[in-house]
């Protein structure tokens, strides 16, 4: 099968610190990859050179063929990649329905002379983006917060917005930092639960995961990270039973 997402030789420094060293992978269309790897393995850096937010030093990404070299991160976004950050980066004062909207492509009818000149053609614009908007919510199950401010939002729901947030933008290819960090009893179950729907709608995931129950439960595929550089790529099985990655992971605890 070919490569969906490819990353090649990515490195990248930062003065002296190698974050990513000669960094290679990829994902398969349709598959949840996670991400794995010990604090400071470069995984959020990883995240930050696919999707145009640095540029590496070295190598390249290319998605479904496509070379993403000197992409803003807008325009990766163009061509169905989007991402999730790891502290959330929600607007804590504005209702979930609005911080969807805001991560939905602009549409037309919506400019202040647009309003003027075709207020029924902007106020149909407007409806349609709102009811788009509560899908998206009811997609993650949050339909019935989309009237509330993010600030009163439990910590799940928050994580399940940020998710909304990606889904509003109608990628194809969704990265997550962390999506079930801080979590745990239903509240990790209900995001598991929707990562695995996701996939069920036809998306692909590239998960930065932590918790080996979540990995085990939900990865196809596991890429580890170690030091800026892939040192194994397999199933989960493969990985998570693999002696020499475990010892570099839990330093030997487990
Ligand atoms: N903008 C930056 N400037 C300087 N150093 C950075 C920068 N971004 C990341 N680093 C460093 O690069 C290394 C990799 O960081 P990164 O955030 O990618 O790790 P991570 O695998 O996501 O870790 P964690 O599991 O803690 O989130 C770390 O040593 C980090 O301190
Ligand atoms: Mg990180």
């Amino acid at each position: 099968m070919s490569a969906y997402l490819r990353v090649v030789g990515v490195s990248k420094s930062f003065g002296g610190l190698r974050a990513l060293n000669d960094c290679s992978f990829t994902t398969t269309k349709g598959l949840i990859t996670c991400l794995v790897g010990p604090n400071g393995a470069g995984k959020t850096t990883i995240f930050n050179a696919i999707t145009g937010f640095l540029v590496p030093d070295e190598g390249h990404v290319a998605f479904q063929g496509t070379s993403l070299d000197g992409f803003s991160p807008q325009q990766v976004v163009a061509t169905g990649i989007a991402r999730s950050f790891q502290n959330l980066r929600l607007f804590t004062d504005l209702t979930a329905r609005d911080n969807v909207l805001v991560a939905m492509p602009g549409q037309a009818g919506e400019t202040p002379l647009g309003a003027i000149f075709r207020p029924l053609h902007a106020a149909r614009a407007t409806a349609q983006r709102r009811a788009a908007a509560r899908e998206v919510l009811a997609h993650v199950g949050l339909a019935d917060g989309a009237d509330t401010m993010v600030r009163n939002l439990s910590y799940g729901e928050q994580k399940l917005l940020s998710i909304a947030r990606l889904l509003a933008t109608g990628a194809e290819l969704l990265l997550l930092d962390e999506p079930t960090s801080g979590l745990s009893g239903a509240a990790l179950d209900r995001v598991m639960e929707v990562l695995r729907g996701l996939q069920t709608d036809g998306k692909t995931l590239l998960v930065v995961e932590h918790n080996t129950r979540v990995v085990q439960q939900i990865a196809d595929e596991v890429v580890f990270l170690h030091q800026g550089h892939v040192l194994a790529q397999g199933s989960p099985q493969e990985i998570i039973t693999d002696p020499a990655l475990a010892e570099i992971y839990f330093g030997g605890v487990i």
